[in-house]
């Protein structure tokens, strides 16, 4: 799927993030499974990694950084229409996450779903939200990408324990004069999807479920590095836009290999790429709203840049968004 954004504009008025307080090192993990800090960091970028506390569910994560989106657009809980949250691993598979978020937030007047796109989900959800907007069913959306996949790891299985972390962020959407979301993209391609799965966790029966994620790495290494490239290539030319106007890029954080190698066949410089992976893993769809926040905070993400951000995923699914920037940096 893609498109260009029509006359009708909407942008994102406020940002938030949140990532658990606890920091679980490469050191940490190696005591757990046979690897180390070098072989981490060598292989994956990755330093270190946010892992929630036993006490904390998605909707713990999601709320911090919905609150700090929706004060950084000055709106309150009550005047949010429509709170979309994406993830693999909600609270509980229903009610809702959101559903659950829309009450704390006191969001009494929004429809509240979860949208599953593995770690495409808040590229799925902020394309879907934008239609919402333009197509004039809500005014203000509240869009949060999070996942608590510490809960989903099997934490003797070294392939998969040192890639991930927990986090969440938020993004408030609003119509604008200003340019906003210039296009979207988004894809799905399911017999790519045994590379990267959860048995036993919906009503597909196993004869011995074991409800951690399973992923064939190169596979997902091989897919991640096409449709990165691919799809920023793919909306760019959808928008009339080359690379060389793209001042921010912020791919789906999943390893610093997979980042380098689409920086560099799509020829950006590496100054205008946001990286934060070392710090806090793969944290699927927390992943590009945490590293949106980063670039907020480091003055990068101000009026007038031309944002361009893909990610990857479960599905396996991609998805790829291009905006200018309207938001003035936070006091
Ligand atoms: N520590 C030490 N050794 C390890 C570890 C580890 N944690 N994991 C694997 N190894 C070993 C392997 O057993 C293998 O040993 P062998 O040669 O004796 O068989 C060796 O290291 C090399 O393994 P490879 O799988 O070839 O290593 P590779 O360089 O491909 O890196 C990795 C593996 C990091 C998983 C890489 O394939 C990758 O990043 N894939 C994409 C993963 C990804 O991004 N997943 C999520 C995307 S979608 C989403 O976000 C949910």
């Amino acid at each position: 799927m893609i498109g260009a954004a029509g006359d009708f504009h909407v942008t994102v008025t406020g940002l938030g993030a949140y990532a658990p307080e606890r920091v679980v090192t490469n050191g940490e993990l190696s005591e757990l499974v046979d690897t180390s800090d070098e072989w981490i960091v060598e292989r994956t970028g990755i330093r270190e990694r946010r892992i929630a506390a036993e006490t904390q569910a998605l909707s713990d994560l999601a709320l911090p950084a919905a609150e700090q989106a929706l004060a950084q657009a000055g709106v309150e809980g009550k005047d949010v229409d429509l709170l979309i949250v994406a993830t693999v691993t909600p609270d509980m598979l229903f009610p809702s996450t959101s559903a659950l978020l829309a009450d704390k937030l006191g969001a009494t007047d929004a429809a509240a779903y979860d949208l599953s796109a593995g770690c495409t989900g808040f590229m799925y959800a902020i394309a879907q939200a934008y239609g919402m907007l333009a197509g004039g069913l809500a005014k203000r959306a509240l869009v949060v990408g999070g996942d608590v996949l510490s809960r989903i790891l099997d934490w003797s299985d070294r392939s998969t324990v040192v890639l991930f972390g927990d986090g969440a962020g938020a993004v408030m959407l609003e119509p604008s004069e200003d340019e906003g979301f210039l296009g979207f993209e988004l894809g799905a391609d399911g017999a790519g999807g045994a590379s990267l799965w959860l048995p036993g966790s919906g009503s597909r029966v196993f004869e011995s479920p074991e409800r951690f994620v399973k992923m064939n790495g190169r596979e997902v290494f091989k897919f991640a590095t096409r449709v990165l490239v691919d799809s920023a290539r793919a909306v760019l030319e959808r928008c009339g836009a080359s690379i060389d106007d793209v001042d921010v890029y912020v791919p789906h954080q999943a390893n610093v290999r997979i980042i380098d190698h689409a920086t560099k066949k799509l020829g950006i410089p590496s100054d205008r790429v946001v990286i934060n992976v070392d710090r806090f893993g793969n944290t699927s769809s927390g992943s590009i709203p945490l590293a949106l926040r980063d670039a907020q905070v480091d003055g990068r993400l101000r009026p007038g840049k031309l944002v361009l951000m893909t990610g990857m995923g479960a599905g396996l699914t991609w998805g790829s968004a291009l905006m200018r920037w309207t938001q003035e940096v936070p006091a």
